[in-house]
């Protein structure tokens, strides 16, 4: 008991002595000082201090220190020393390091000038010793696991000039003694959970010109005291809680080139000083609760490229300023309450790619100018009270997206618009357009979104819309349209919404819509159709959502589950639909086909049709409590994926235009982001490094496979949601998987170990249903290409995600000796090497080198022709068990042991040299049904 009351006690001593502590630190410091020069003795202290800090490392982490035996220092890797041998540098960024900083014996380093261990994963607190470093410049910590707050220690280093702390899990206040570094020139120490206020004291940093306080928990006002800061470039303070007002003195900043302000809880005005700032290119004040007018002259300088403001409560007209910006190339006021006459207030900006206007009150007729912005990829205007015709777009050639919904515009669709071939969304709906739309829309066969919903127009739908080859989403809702609905829709393969409601279409509806096999959601009703459903409907086997009420519909409905789970409100108001649906009357035996025939034929038919349906009910039944979780994400990802091409302006956003702080990996042919997008989903953006020759045949070929991909569900494959066509750099958007690769966890010794025999049978499984899928069950099969071990994707539950299908086709391995070779060496199938045809056996050959690795922990080398050889002689002794499991798990047990030799027995098949003696994916898939 005694012991316990005490505990509180020493605590508050401890904190009551603190400015003690500081003190005796100096003191310290003197005395280490006051013996300079080093000896011999002094040098063996830091060979003896670092290799006490490596012992003191998890032992899996230090492949990259293996120079670090014996005496010499300075030509250990990652030291740098000056000419008196003292070390002055150690620089072990992105070695794996693994452990913390508590065995690092500060005190032994008088001369260090840089220290960075950044990229690591260095845990634990930063001990207050490292305020013995007093020569310090450059103090990089960043991108660790390290806790604990900040120590008030840091204070001591008077001559740092770069303290960068940033992605870590550190907490607490900054130390108000760090204000007191005047050298400082960079502070990172964004992406924490730091908190309290931003210092007052903070504008003693005169010497500053970079200041990253983003993505922490500062609450409080900007001081603005930060108007003393008159070197600073950039000033992020991004995803806090800072309240109150932006301070008039960020006016005295003459060098700012960013400022980023998004994601606070800002107010009041945008202060006039801004239009001080000439140098400024980013100005980013987004998702605030800021008010007031636009500042006249942001633009004063000439060089703003990004101004974003959305979701604020800013009012009154764009200032003159922006209407004159050459520079910019981002603009974003959307979810404003801004105003003016769009006619006017807005010039011809040569660089503008992005521009988003929505939600605002802007009126007035759109001019034909926004035709001359010839980088303009989006341009979103909707939810105003514009007036007037759609503009040509001439010279808009890059237009992506086009959305104009909820306006009042009036007039027809220019026939010009069809040569727009880059759009992908457009969206006209909700105004007042009129006539008959002009069949050249057919030609944007980019086209994924088409909105035309809820105006005025008339005439048939034109059949030249089946040109739109890529469409997704077509909603012709709430217009006039009349005649039938054109057969030739029914090739519309993509499609997976159609909505035709509400409009005065009639006759039969057109057997060839069966065809859409792809279609999740079908609205046909208030329309004047007639007839019976067709029959071809039974094969959409995607459709979950229909609507048919209010037409003139009659007969059977067709054996689709969407038709047999679909409420009484979907058929209500027809002439005489029947069938099994709630609230229908059955049908009479002869109605579906109205064919007559012999009693006993009628009967026949109607009692297979019954055998169908119970087993269709049943079938329906096992698919409904499998897939509904299922079919949930399936939603998601539709809607997700129709902004495809959208998503890349949040990308840019999200990584901060690919800052290397949300790299998350570099190989040979890609750099992969995590970024999180605004709608709080993660993703992994792969950054494509294409070789320029690779051609452009070659990558219209990948583009669509990639169309391909994206529309592939299977568990075990990597969810690609969308990608950018960039021919330098294409991204592919992708599910961010938490686990990492199966490379990475065979080689981390403490991850192999957890990683079970059941688990790994269960990784080879996977990779094998993945594989059988994309070569039996596509059409045209898909190939990989490149199956290896950094390819497979594990997540926490060890489930495996097949990543990169068919990416190895428009990447060149950059090894001199295999040009136009795509794989990865070790993987890859001999005959690859004489010839440059790829098939599927070339995928089962890697698979066969990735089970065998998975097995034995590790690429089996040079032992794949040891085991070919073996199978080969009879004479040879069998290949012992125990040889290739992974030595660092108990072998399995009775009940495991039967499948990992299946798994070694269909690996070695695998390899075989002759192709055509390696088993199918299939075969393999189905040998692993255990
Ligand atoms: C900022 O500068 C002003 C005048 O130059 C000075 O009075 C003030 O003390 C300074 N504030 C800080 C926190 O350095
Ligand atoms: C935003 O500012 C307005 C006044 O301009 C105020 O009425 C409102 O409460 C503020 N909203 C938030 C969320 O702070
Ligand atoms: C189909 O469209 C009509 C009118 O446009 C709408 O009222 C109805 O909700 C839609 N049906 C479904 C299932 O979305």
């Amino acid at each position: 008991m005694a012991s316990q009351k005490e505990k509180p006690l020493s605590a508050n001593a401890a904190a009551s002595q603190h400015s003690f502590q500081v003190i005796l630190m100096a003191i310290i410091l003197m005395l280490v000082s006051s013996c300079l020069a080093p000896s011999a003795s002094a040098v063996e202290q830091e060979a003896e201090a670092l290799l006490n800090w490596k012992a003191s490392l998890d032992n899996t982490s230090l492949s990259l220190l293996s120079s670090w035996v014996g005496n010499s220092t300075c030509n250990w890797d990652g030291i740098g020393c000056n000419n008196i041998r003292s070390i002055t540098h150690v620089n072990l960024t992105g070695s794996g390091l693994r452990g913390t900083l508590h065995s690092f014996s500060f005190s032994s380093f008088p001369s260090l000038l840089s220290l960075n261990l950044s990229h690591n994963s260095i845990s634990g607190t930063i001990p207050s010793e490292i305020g013995f470093l007093k020569s310090l410049q450059i103090l990089d910590l960043s991108e660790n696991n390290l806790n604990g707050s900040i120590p008030h220690e840091v204070g001591l280093l008077g001559n740092l000039t770069i303290l960068s702390l940033h992605n870590n899990e550190l907490s607490g206040n900054i130390p108000l003694e760090i204000c007191m570094l005047n050298s400082l020139s960079v502070i990172h120490i964004e992406k924490n959970n730091l908190t309290g206020s931003i210092p007052e004291s903070i504008g003693n940093l005169s010497n500053l010109n970079v200041l990253d306080l983003g993505e922490n928990n500062f609450s409080g006002s900007i001081p603005s005291s930060i108007g003393n800061l008159t070197k600073l470039k950039e000033l992020y303070l991004m995803g806090n809680q800072l309240t109150g007002t932006i301070p008039n003195e960020v006016g005295k900043l003459k060098f700012l080139t960013r400022l980023g302000l998004v994601n606070n809880r800002l107010n009041g005005s945008l202060p006039s000083e801004l239009s001080n700032l000439k140098f400024l290119k980013h100005l980013v004040l987004s998702g605030n609760n800021l008010s007031g007018n636009i500042p006249p002259d942001l633009c004063s300088g000439g060089l703003l490229e990004m101004f974003t403001a959305h979701n604020n409560q800013l009012t009154g007209l764009m200032p003159t300023s922006l209407r004159n910006c050459n520079s910019l190339v981002r603009l974003r006021l959307e979810r404003n309450q801004l105003t003016g006459n769009i006619n006017e207030e807005f010039g011809i900006y040569p660089k503008l790619a992005y521009v988003d206007l929505s939600y605002n009150r802007f009126y007035g007729e759109l001019s034909e100018n926004w035709g001359e912005c010839q980088n303009l990829q989006s341009l979103k205007l909707s939810n105003n009270r514009i007036s007037g015709r759609v503009p040509q777009f001439e010279g808009s050639i890059q237009l992506h997206i086009l959305d104009l919904s909820s306006n009042n515009l009036t007039g027809t669709i220019p026939r010009q618009l069809g040569r727009l071939t880059s759009l992908f969304n457009l969206n006209l709906g909700d105004n007042k357009l009129s006539g008959s739309v002009p069949p050249e829309i057919g030609m944007l066969t980019n086209l994924q979104q088409l909105n035309l919903a809820a105006n005025d127009f008339n005439g048939p739908i034109p059949e030249q819309l089946d040109g739109c080859r890529e469409l997704l989403n077509l909603n012709l809702s709430k217009n006039k349209f009349s005649e039938s609905i054109p057969l030739q829709m029914g090739s519309m393969q993509t499609l997976q919404v159609l909505d035709l409601s509400q409009n005065s279409l009639m006759r039969e509806i057109p057997p060839q819509l069966g065809q859409l096999v792809k279609l999740e959601a079908l609205n046909l009703s208030h329309n004047e159709l007639s007839g019976l459903v067709p029959y071809t409907f039974d094969n959409m086997l995607s459709l979950t959502v229909i609507d048919l009420s209010f037409n003139h519909l009659e007969g059977p409905l067709p054996n689709n589950k969407a038709f047999l789970e679909a409420s009484a409100v979907a058929f209500e108001n027809n002439t005489g639909l029947c069938g099994n649906a709630t609230g229908l009357n059955a049908c009479p035996p002869e109605t579906r086909g109205g064919k007559k025939g012999s009693k006993s034929v009628i009967f026949i038919i109607v009692f297979v049709l019954a055998i169908l349906f119970f087993a269709f009910v049943v079938f329906g039944i096992l698919w409904v409590r499998c897939y509904s979780q299922e079919a949930q994400n399936e939603n998601q990802f539709a809607v997700w994926s129709y902004d495809g091409r959208l998503e890349y302006e949040d990308i840019i956003e999200a990584t901060e235009e690919f800052n290397s702080k949300y790299c998350v990996g570099v190989g040979g042919n890609a750099s992969v982001y995590k970024a999180e997008l605004q709608t709080g989903r993660i993703v992994a953006v792969k950054k494509l490094h294409i070789v320029q020759d690779s051609g452009v045949a070659n990558f219209k070929a990948f583009e669509s496979e990639v169309r391909t991909l994206s529309e592939i569900r299977h568990r075990n494959i990597l969810k690609l949601y969308g990608f950018c066509s960039h021919p330098q750099h294409p991204l592919l958007v992708y599910d961010f998987i938490e686990g990492g690769s199966l490379e990475n966890i065979l080689t981390d010794e403490n991850h192999a170990i957890k990683f079970g025999w059941i688990e790994r049978v269960n990784v080879v499984k996977d990779v094998a249903n993945a594989l059988s899928y994309m070569h039996h069950d596509c059409s045209p099969a898909i190939l990989h290409r490149d199956i290896s071990s950094k390819n497979i994707l594990l997540d926490l539950e060890y489930g495996a995600y097949v990543s990169d299908f068919g990416t190895a086709k428009l990447l060149k391995a950059d090894t001199s000796n295999w040009t136009s070779f795509a794989g990865t060496f070790g993987y890859s199938a001999p005959e690859l090497a004489y010839t440059m045809e790829t098939n599927e056996k070339c995928d089962v050959y890697s698979f066969g080198v990735v089970a065998l690795e998975v097995i034995m922990g590790k690429h089996p080398g040079d032992l794949i022709s040891y085991f070919l050889s073996l199978s080969l002689t009879s004479t040879a002794q069998p290949i012992q068990l125990k040889d290739v499991l992974d030595p660092r798990l108990s072998p399995p047990g009775n009940h495991v042991v039967e499948k990992v030799v299946t798994v070694l027995n269909l690996a070695f098949a695998c390899l075989r040299t002759n192709p055509q003696s390696r088993p199918t994916m299939q075969q393999i898939s189905n040998e692993l049904l255990f």
